[in-house]
């Protein structure tokens, strides 16, 4: 199995890192336009294999896209990261084009990899590489759901003092600020809901906390963050490569599923070796299927800024 990391920066690289040290892969190109960077960062990588002991193959690329030939599966993490107090839509304009010609240049080289999209606005992003390549819509997921399904497990377990691993929740929707949704109702402690230990106000305080996730890191950090997101990059190539057929919250292609047709967005699908290979209806209820409706509106208004760049 061959693996492709497009963009070298903290969330490129923690995404490879993590790919490498599970051994998802024999072969793992990292992938940069900035001269050296990759190259520098999978060497830097290789050097942990004598002490972590992993047997992937890590590569770098000043932009040769010849050496992605033959991937079977490539994230794509290129773009600028926001800045605190920016949100992930300003970024269209540069990263539509970035994340254009990416794609473009990984399907020359691996016309039939599987593409992950992490680059923001995530959902626009997932559209425009579907839009834009005609390949079939199982062969492209954004990894937007994954991250922030796993950061609402992150703010249940602080609220319920639990481990994170015994929560089942799941995020929905757009992967925004405002287009989240978390799903408190359906989230269960082990198999018991969640809403049994907590308050009105400490659910709406987690679904708040849940939905400027990134957004809290960014202003602690001063970039957008990258442990959460490398890590769900690579839980999505995980869930491919063993064909694990996990169910993922990923951004698909919908097609009259969810209420929505032409738009990519976050719901829970089967994640195996074709890609995503199934969605499952959740059955929203009138108000949960209202914020869907809502927040696939507002994705829809930023896919339109694809056609007047
Ligand atoms: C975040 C970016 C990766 O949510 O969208 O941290």
């Amino acid at each position: 199995m061959k693996v492709t990391v497009v963009g070298a920066g903290a969330v490129g690289a923690t995404c490879a890192d993590n790919i490498a040290r599970k051994e998802l892969c024999q072969e793992l190109v990292l992938l940069d336009i900035k001269e050296g960077i990759a190259e520098g960062k999978a060497q830097d990588m290789m050097q942990t294999a004598a002490l972590l002991g992993f047997d992937t193959k890590i590569t770098g690329s000043t932009n040769d896209y010849s050496k992605t030939a033959g991937s079977d599966v490539v994230v794509i993490t290129s773009g600028l990261p926001r800045k605190p107090g920016m949100t992930r839509e300003e970024l269209i304009g540069v990263n539509a084009g970035i994340v254009r010609g990416v794609t473009q240049n990984i399907l020359q080289n691996s016309p039939d990899a599987i593409i992950i999209i992490i680059s923001n606005p995530m959902d626009t992003m997932t559209y425009l590489s579907l839009t834009a390549t005609k390949i079939p819509k199982n062969r492209i997921i954004g990894m937007g759901g994954a991250l922030d399904s796993a950061r609402f497990r992150y703010q249940l377990s602080q609220q319920l003092d639990c481990s994170p691993a015994d929560l089942n929740a799941i995020v929905v929707g757009g992967h925004g600020d405002t287009t989240m949704i978390p799903l408190i109702r359906l989230a269960t402690w082990n198999s018991v809901p969640v809403t049994k230990f907590l308050s009105e106000n400490q659910q709406k305080e987690i679904i708040a906390d849940t939905m400027v996730g990134g957004a809290t890191l960014t202003k602690l950090i001063g970039t957008s963050a990258w442990y959460a997101p490398g890590a769900a990059g690579a839980s999505l190539v995980e869930s491919i490569i063993r064909d694990e057929k996990k169910l993922i919250s990923c951004c698909v292609a919908l097609d009259g599923e969810y209420g929505q047709k032409d738009i990519c967005l976050g719901v829970p699908v089967v994640i195996g070796k074709s890609g995503w290979e199934k969605i499952v209806d959740l059955g929203l209820n009138e108000e949960e299927q209202a914020l869907f409706n809502k927040s696939a509106e507002a994705v829809r208004n930023m896919n339109d800024v694809l056609k007047t760049l």
